[in-house]
């Protein structure tokens, strides 16, 4: 019998009858939360972490969860492979509930599962090659596949040259490495990665995603990942959940998101990719024209809705007048057009609410900020 057809066949049967009145799309989620709560046991009482919590993360996508501090994102993302007991709810791997696995199904469940860590937890005293090879030989896994894996793998991570390297001799970025191909060494489904890239610097983080993607790409592994850098998730996820107090506050594909945050933590924690009102500009608006030759100050935000990057030239014709500049620019997220332009406009026989108006037809969203003499 395959594995496949072992695990369907070990899905219960109430399970199968809610299945089919649920979305078709949840039906092949890879990592499914219903209802999921977490409350741990605090030495001032209880703390509640994560309340009803309903989510499903797609095979194959790269899927961010973000949040501040506290939020419960470790929690969740521990309850993937077990390390976490949720208290109420259920956590389904391909449709099937482990909440109710023996020792031994968790045991062979994280080793579907591999997972990497902010502070990448090498063994300091053995080599980078023993440190792949460790959960292998756990695992009782014949010498010559042990070595032809580790080969393998330290080649994916670009490390054959350092396998007879000390922990304490490499770089962050390299102890990383070490990290995924150890994380890779049963050929896992999923990867959680929690704070993966937080203590690396931003040129070791771009090598570190991009081997990321590379693994996603190339193997097909579904890859969980927290971080509370908004850039990563830019970079390389296709799906971003919120957490705030353990509750879900938005979630959707990243263009979307980041193009029109809704919630306020949402916002707060995507302000500093946001292009703020420069200082000085910020220090001259004006909230009335006191003169007739005042600009009225435009913000053009893209949210992405529209795939086509603005016209411009047919934007500043149909304001009319002179059109400068001040600030903005515009990214492609998912193949999205997301950004904003700040614009001054004088000279245009049109009032303010008129440009406003007309500028709505390029821009989701306008708003005039004041005027500027
Ligand atoms: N073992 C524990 N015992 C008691 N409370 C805990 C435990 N682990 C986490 N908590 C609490 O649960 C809540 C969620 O914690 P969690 O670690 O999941 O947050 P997080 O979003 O990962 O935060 P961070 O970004 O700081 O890593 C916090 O209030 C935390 O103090
Ligand atoms: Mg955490």
């Amino acid at each position: 019998m395959t594995a496949a057809i072992q695990r369907r066949l070990e899905i219960p049967e109430p399970q199968r009858a809610e299945r089919t009145e649920l979305h078709p799309e949840l039906n092949h989620a890879h990592v499914r939360f219903i209802g999921l709560g977490k409350t741990y046991n605090g030495q001032q009482g209880p703390v509640a972490a994560l309340h009803g919590i309903d989510l499903a993360i797609q095979r194959g996508e790269v899927f961010g969860i973000i949040g501040r501090s506290g939020a419960g994102k470790s929690s969740l993302i521990r309850t993937i492979n077990r390390l976490e007991q949720p208290s109420s709810g259920r956590v389904l791997i391909d449709q099937v509930d482990i909440g109710e696995f023996d020792e031994d199904r968790l045991v062979a469940l994280r080793r579907r599962i591999g997972m990497i860590f902010q502070h990448f937890n090498l063994m300091s005293a053995k080599t980078v090659w023993q440190n792949v090879e460790l959960p292998l030989k756990v695992a009782g896994v014949p010498k010559e596949q042990r070595e032809q894996k580790v080969r393998e793998l330290l080649e994916l991570v670009g490390l054959q040259a350092k396998h007879k390297a000390y922990p304490a001799q490499l770089s962050g970025g390299q102890k990383q490495r070490v990290g995924i191909a150890r994380a890779l060494v049963h050929d896992p489904q999923i990867l959680l990665c929690d704070e993966a890239t937080s203590a690396l610097d931003p040129e070791t983080t771009q090598s570190i995603l991009g081997l990321l993607r590379e693994i996603n790409r190339r193997l097909g592994l579904t890859i969980v990942l927290i971080t509370h850098e908004m850039a990563v998730i830019r970079e390389i996820c296709d799906r971003v959940v919120v957490l705030e107090h353990g509750h879900i506050v938005e979630q959707g594909p990243v263009w979307e998101v980041f193009g029109n945050p809704q919630h306020e933590v949402s916002k707060t924690l995507l302000a500093p990719l946001q292009h703020a009102l420069p200082q000085e500009l910020q220090s001259r608006l004006l909230a009335q024209a006191t003169s007739p030759d005042a600009a009225v100050v435009l913000r053009l935000q893209f949210t992405g809705s529209q795939r086509d990057e603005p016209d411009l030239a047919a934007l500043f014709s149909a304001l009319g007048g002179r059109v400068r500049l001040l600030q903005g620019g515009v990214e492609r997220i998912q193949g999205h057009a997301l950004g904003q332009l700040l614009l001054a406009v004088t000279g245009s026989p049109l009032a303010a609410e008129e440009l406003r108006q007309r500028a709505s037809h390029w821009a989701q969203q306008v708003e005039v900020l004041g005027y500027v003499v």
